[in-house]
């Protein structure tokens, strides 16, 4: 099997930083959401969080398996303006889109260079971000259109089925 190269590697570090960011958003829209009431949609973002800290191991873990070594990032605090509970679905939803274009690109490196290997983990990657945006994309059309009144905000979030 060919060794990894640095390249691959510092491309998969960016990777493990861009998933621990998604955690990060998560874990604050969490928050935002349990300290406004509501109670479903901050248990959607809090398990959110957990499934991109598994995302930012699962990175880890192939360059350990492939013997190169993998770099902890520094996360710099969320930076998001929230109002209301459309923009949480807004941030979210737009973060998986940024998320998946990272993805095809770092896809279209791997093919580029022929590390077929690395390319497999990306692709899993990839497909994961279509199951993601597909998942987000109903919520925030849904929020969207219940969005008027706090009322219709708070029923959004009771209805949710997590
Ligand atoms: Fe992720
Ligand atoms: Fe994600």
């Amino acid at each position: 099997m060919a060794k990894l190269t640095q390249e691959v590697v510092d491309q998969l570090n960016l990777q493990i930083q861009i998933e621990l960011e998604s955690a990060f958003i998560y874990k604050a829209l969490s928050q935002w959401c349990s300290e406004r009431g509501y109670t479903n949609s901050s248990k959607l973002f809090y398990e959110q969080q957990l499934e991109e800290q598994k995302h930012a191991d699962k990175i880890l873990k192939y360059i350990d398996n492939r013997n190169m070594s993998a770099e902890i990032p520094e996360i710099s605090k969320p930076d998001m303006e929230l109002l209301t509970l459309v923009d949480v679905y807004k941030e979210a939803f737009k973060h998986e889109v940024y998320v998946t274009h990272t993805y095809n690109e770092l896809c279209d490196y791997l093919i580029s260079i022929k590390d077929y290997i690395t390319f497999n983990l990306a692709q899993w990657f990839a497909n994961e971000q279509i199951e993601e945006e597909g998942y987000f994309m109903p919520l925030l059309d849904q929020v969207i259109q219940m969005g008027d009144t706090n009322t219709g905000l708070m029923l959004f979030d009771k209805e949710l089925e997590i």
